[in-house]
């Protein structure tokens, strides 16, 4: 582990200068502010490992500066700890709203310090090591997108498209962030397709479509057992069923179809009709929506979702470009 750094925000300059030293000796590097506002100052340049606050400091308080902390995808991450009276029950329920990590009594006591500061630590390091794991594998969906030349950009228009229709479906944070990465990650299982189905300009027999169509299974598997693309692996298996149990791989109707997946499925659908493909060429904005309110009547997509999605391209300006 390289020299971790902590953030020490408090008004108090004793209270700064003694934990400062503290923390130092233990070999850690420190970076002070005096405010919550000079605190997110700092946090805009350099990313702690570890935030310590006080929580009065004036008109924005600790708990307020770790809620911003905590719902913001840059820095959640980063452990907070509220330094607070013992006594002071307001703020510990406040603080734990908030998403607080964990709590110092006042004055701190500097044992105490050490085992948690350390604890609090490896987690956060075992959470950076995760991060990179994830990055790893976004960056293995990008590279399947570019043995396939027709569709480049595709994961980045699909992450956009779905975060943006999940957004005006008001689905929940962890869907949310499970359409972003499954915007890289929905066709992982392509990896599996040998080139010469994958880039075939003409028809495709049955034993081809079923090679093709064994990427949606075969993505999900690679995922599997990794923990923070649990709530990914269901998009990606099942981004190609249909709502009336015609799609594959397992046939599912209706809500049995994860959520996440039922959007995957209407963006996927939509962006492959807006592109060109080895097989066909690109159709236009007002083409595409004409054939995805086609299929919705016959049963395959859920309308809610797709005249939503209508309503998201339409902000995206996409009504206004062929
Ligand atoms: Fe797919």
């Amino acid at each position: 582990m390289e020299q971790p750094t902590i953030l020490v925000v408090d008004d108090d300059p004793d209270v700064r200068e003694t934990l400062s030293d503290s923390l130092e000796a233990l070999q850690y590097r420190v970076l002070t502010a005096e405010s919550a506002p000079a605190a997110l100052a700092v946090l805009d340049r350099t990313l702690p490992d570890l935030v310590l606050t006080d929580v009065h400091m004036g008109a924005m308080s600790g708990v307020e500066l770790c809620a911003r902390l905590k719902t913001d995808p840059r820095w959640e991450l980063i452990p907070v700890v509220i330094l607070t009276g013992v006594s002071d029950l307001d703020a510990r329920v406040a603080g734990l709203a908030a998403g607080a990590d964990d709590f110092f009594g006042k004055p701190v006591e500097l044992l105490e310090l050490r085992t948690r500061v350390a604890a609090l630590l490896r987690v956060k390091h075992l959470l950076d090591q995760l991060e990179r794991a994830e990055g790893v594998i976004t960056s293995l969906g990008l590279t399947i997108e570019a043995r396939d030349p027709y569709t480049a950009g595709h994961c980045e228009r699909i992450r956009k498209y779905a975060v943006a229709l999940g957004h005006a479906l008001g689905v929940d944070q962890p869907t949310l962030r499970a359409l972003a990465l499954a915007g890289y990650l929905h066709d992982l299982g392509k990896i599996s397709v040998p080139d010469s189905i994958l880039l075939k300009p003409g028809p495709l027999t049955a034993a081809e479509r079923g090679t093709i169509q064994r990427h949606a299974g075969a993505g999900a598997d690679l995922v599997r057992g990794l923990r923070t693309l649990e709530e990914v692996r269901p998009i990606i298996r099942h981004h190609h069923e249909k709502i009336d149990g015609t799609g594959y791989p397992d046939g599912l109707r209706g809500e049995v179809i994860p959520l996440g997946a039922r959007i995957m499925a209407v963006v996927d659908v939509y962006d492959a009709l807006h592109t060109a493909r080895p097989y066909k060429k690109a159709l236009s904005h007002a083409e595409s929506v004409a054939i995805l309110l086609r299929e919705t009547e016959a049963g395959y997509w859920e309308p809610r979702i797709v005249t939503t999605l209508v309503e998201v391209l339409k902000d995206l300006g996409h009504d206004r470009f062929p």
